[in-house]
This record gives C-alpha cells, structure tokens and sequence, in this order.
C-alpha cells in the first residue's frame, strides 16, 4: 500500500522557509559553489523555499549562503505582494559594469536592521541560468543593480558592510551584536 499523504502537521500548499544565517558568520563569509547537474533536485527543493523566506522577512534578495547552502543560487523580488517579479538566479556571474557609480542605502537580512549607504557601479550585465537550464542575460540599473550586486556578493562572502569604511563597519556589526543579544536573552549560540 502505498503512502502518499502528506504529514498532518504540514499541508502540502505550504511551502517551508528557511533559518537566515545573521552575522557574523563563517558561513556568511565562505565562496559558494557553482550548481552542477547533480545538483538539479536540491535547487528545485531550495528555490521555492529561499522565495518563501524572502518575503516572509520580508525583504527583496536573498542568497543561498544566507540559508546556510553552499550553492550558487540568488532570488530576487523587487515588487509588493500584489505585482510579485521573482527572479531566480543559477550561478550568476557579472559580465559588465559600468564605470559610473551610483550610492544607495542597502540592508540585508543577515544584518537585520542596520543599513548604510554604499557606492557600486550604476549599472550591470549578469549572465545566468534560469530554472529551466536556460543561459539568460540581465541587464540592470537604479535598486535592480544594486540588488544583483549586493546578492552575487553574499556567494563570494562579501557583505555589504565589506564595502563602507571600517569604522562605520565596526560600529554596525557592534550594534547588530548588542541587538541580537537584547532579541534572545537565552540564546546559547
Ligand atoms: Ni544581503
């Protein structure tokens, strides 16, 4: 007899998410690695899950590593709830950038609640694949740049904070630790 009914406690329309890794942490700061064929089922598993955990935070990027995967997979939503773009990214790679720069104030749910300013190029090329396996290429500017950047980072483990001043870094990742510790009095982390 076969069993195919879901367990009780999780309905199958419900789709997971995951725990979002907070810095600082060396897995924030590890290089992932491309997605190979043989990865095909863990990406399919992870995309649906890292997708519900972005908005769940909620927040417009997220990055494998962010959910502890060593894989080279970014999803992206810049839209509200009720006009949803999501773009799912298979081993991204920045092709071009272009020499004019622009500044914009970025956060990231590893760091939650601290935001600076950061200067990058204005505008990208990346080249990815999607879902299908198809090669795809993405032009982008204004927050869609911004975005792509900050999330091909995080699989290089760079942080956002890698690209302000030392000293502005030092006194976010201080504050981040001091309101975390006040968020879980009892964590044994
Ligand atoms: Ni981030």
């Amino acid at each position: 007899m076969s069993d195919i009914a879901p367990p009780a406690s999780v309905p199958a329309n419900v789709i997971e998410t995951l725990p979002i890794v907070i810095a600082p942490s060396p897995i924030l700061k590890a290089h992932a690695r491309a997605v190979g064929s043989a990865d095909q089922d863990a990406v399919r598993a992870l995309i649906p899950r890292m997708f519900e955990t972005m908005y769940k935070a909620p927040g417009i990027g997220l990055a494998a590593p962010q959910v502890a995967s060593g894989l080279r997979v970014i999803v992206i939503d810049l839209q509200p709830k009720d006009q949803r773009a999501p773009y799912a990214l298979i081993n991204p790679e920045v092709v071009a950038l272009s020499t004019d720069l622009a500044t914009r104030e970025e956060g990231c749910l590893s760091l939650p609640n601290q935001y600076a300013d950061v200067t990058r190029p204005a505008r990208v090329k990346v080249r990815y694949l999607d879902q299908t396996g198809a090669r795809l290429e993405i032009e982008a500017e204004g927050l869609m740049s911004a975005c792509l950047q900050h999330e091909i980072d995080h699989l290089d483990g760079i942080l956002f904070v890698d690209h302000i001043s030392a000293l502005k870094r030092n006194m976010l990742m201080r504050r981040l630790a001091k309101e975390q510790k006040l968020k879980k009095p009892d964590a044994r982390r």
